[in-house]
């Protein structure tokens, strides 16, 4: 009972590796979008990385992203179909573009999609870059407001003074008042 087991899993592990083999190129493509804040009206950095993980060049590479529509997004550099007659086996390829987001609000980043023939005479394969998933893309105005550091600094400023000036004034000016007035009361007793 157990060799015939052992033999059947021996088996599965050959058939694996026959197959892998047979696959050619291999690619894992990602996707990142590499600013820290998101903001409407900035440049907005996509960088994209194949690797060919495969044991033989991809041919005819094609890499399109359609998941930036015109309206909300404007294309300040790079493009959106990229094309690579060749990757070698175990390097890379990428790309960049910079986009500008024309609203504010949630996005959801999606992938991209990759198209390779993995070897010579091989039917084309589609797949998918990784997904950077939702971000929130900033209002211009709250992110002046954040991150002007003159008008935050002379606000924080004006609301932390104003009891430290506003008080002693009230102070001074009471006693002012009082000491005017002991003074009116005391000249008219004379
Ligand atoms: C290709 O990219 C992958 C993942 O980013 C990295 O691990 C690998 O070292 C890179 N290979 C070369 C040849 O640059
Ligand atoms: C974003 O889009 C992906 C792919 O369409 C979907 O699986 C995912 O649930 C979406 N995420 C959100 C937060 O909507």
């Amino acid at each position: 009972m157990m060799l015939r087991f052992a033999v059947v899993v021996s088996v599965l592990l050959l058939a694996g590796v026959g197959h892998t083999e047979d696959t050619g190129a291999r690619l894992l493509a990602s996707k990142n979008i590499l600013n820290q804040w998101l903001v409407e009206g900035k440049d907005l950095t996509v960088a994209y990385n194949i690797y060919n993980v495969g044991s033989s060049a991809a041919l005819n590479v094609q890499l399109k992203d359609d998941t930036f529509p015109e309206p909300d997004f404007q294309t300040v550099q790079g493009k959106n179909l990229v094309t690579w007659d060749r990757i070698a086996p175990g390097s890379n390829v990428s790309h960049t573009l910079i986009v500008r987001p024309q609203q504010a609000g949630f996005f959801n980043f999606t992938a991209a999609t990759v198209s390779y023939i993995p070897q010579e005479g091989a039917p084309t394969q589609v797949g998918y870059t990784s997904a950077p998933g939702e971000g929130g893309i900033m209002a211009l105005r709250d992110f002046d407001r954040k991150f002007s550091p003159h008008y935050m600094d002379w606000a924080a400023f004006a609301v932390m003074t104003l009891p430290s000036i506003g008080i002693p004034f009230m102070l001074w000016y009471r006693s002012k008042s009082r000491y005017e007035q002991a003074v009116e009361k005391k000249s008219k007793k004379h």
